[in-house]
């Protein structure tokens, strides 16, 4: 099986500050749906962004494909990301449609008009995530929830490699986590490589490949019942593991 990431001992500061993340690996298996999970500030944000070349590491190493992330020209085609809170500018009049079509063109601003072609694919887009009905509709006017799956239609659509989202869950409700997370094992099936940070530790043994448990550094890395044992829990929650138990562990 290959890796299609693979992070070796890497060590990030913010300034002065003590390292976020310190000594870090993990290697995610080529098709495979990933949930990175650990407590608020445990560097699983920082670490996607240096995944994705947004971040520069203090040490350490990053390879997509075999090749490191600082020798890649067209990040965009490979990976699509969505940041963990949305980046889209409320004032900035643009309607949903054109922002999953973003997705086709990689920015703003393109000279080419879009093609009918294109139009189609981000409806489609905008319809996988119930949102086609909006498409027309300012993105400022939209609610969180509706805002963040609009950003998934755009990172669908995008057709890249990998899939980086930094928690699509967060402000969306029941049902449609459950559809998205049916969509990314569909992305999954068709070659894609998924990862996707979550705090839903529920939903981790019945829709994911691989779990990486993370704070500061990998606690562990593997399938979800090797991963999610008390020991790693406590080990990376610390306190509040307590919380997270089920009745079958
Ligand atoms: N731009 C920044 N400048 C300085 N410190 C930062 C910056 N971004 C993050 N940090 C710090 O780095 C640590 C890791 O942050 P990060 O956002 O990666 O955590 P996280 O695991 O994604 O947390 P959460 O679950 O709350 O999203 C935190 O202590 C945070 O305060
Ligand atoms: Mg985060």
């Amino acid at each position: 099986m290959n890796n299609v990431i693979e992070v070796k001992d890497l060590i990030i500061t913010y300034g002065d500050n003590n390292a976020v993340l310190w000594k870090t690996n993990g290697s995610i298996p080529e098709k495979s749906l990933t949930a990175i999970v650990g407590p608020n500030g445990a560097g699983k944000s920082t670490l996607v962004k240096a995944i994705i070349g947004a971040i520069k590491p203090h040490k350490g190493e990053i390879k997509i494909n075999n090749k490191s992330i600082k020798d890649i020209s067209n990040k965009h085609q490979l990976i699509s990301y969505v940041p963990q809170r949305d980046s889209l500018d409320d004032n900035f009049p643009i309607c949903c449609l054109d922002v999953v079509l973003m997705g086709r063109y990689g920015k703003l601003g393109w000279i080419k008009r879009p093609s009918k072609s294109d139009k189609d694919a981000a409806m489609n887009a905008l319809e996988k995530f119930g949102m086609h009905m909006l498409a027309n509709k300012q993105i400022g006017e939209l609610s969180g929830g509706q805002k963040q799956r609009v950003l998934l239609a755009r990172s669908f659509l995008q057709d890249s490699e990998i899939i980086i989202l930094d928690e699509p869950f967060g402000g969306i409700d029941i049902k449609t986590e459950k559809i998205i997370l049916d969509l990314l094992k569909e992305l999954r099936d068709k070659g894609k490589t998924v990862l996707v940070i979550t705090h839903d530790l529920d939903s981790l043994k019945d829709h994911f490949d691989y779990v990486w448990l993370l704070n500061i550094h990998t606690v562990a890395f593997g399938k979800p019942d090797e991963v999610l044992t008390k020991e790693n829990l406590i080990h990376c929650y610390g306190g509040s593991v307590h919380l997270l138990q089920h009745e079958d562990n």
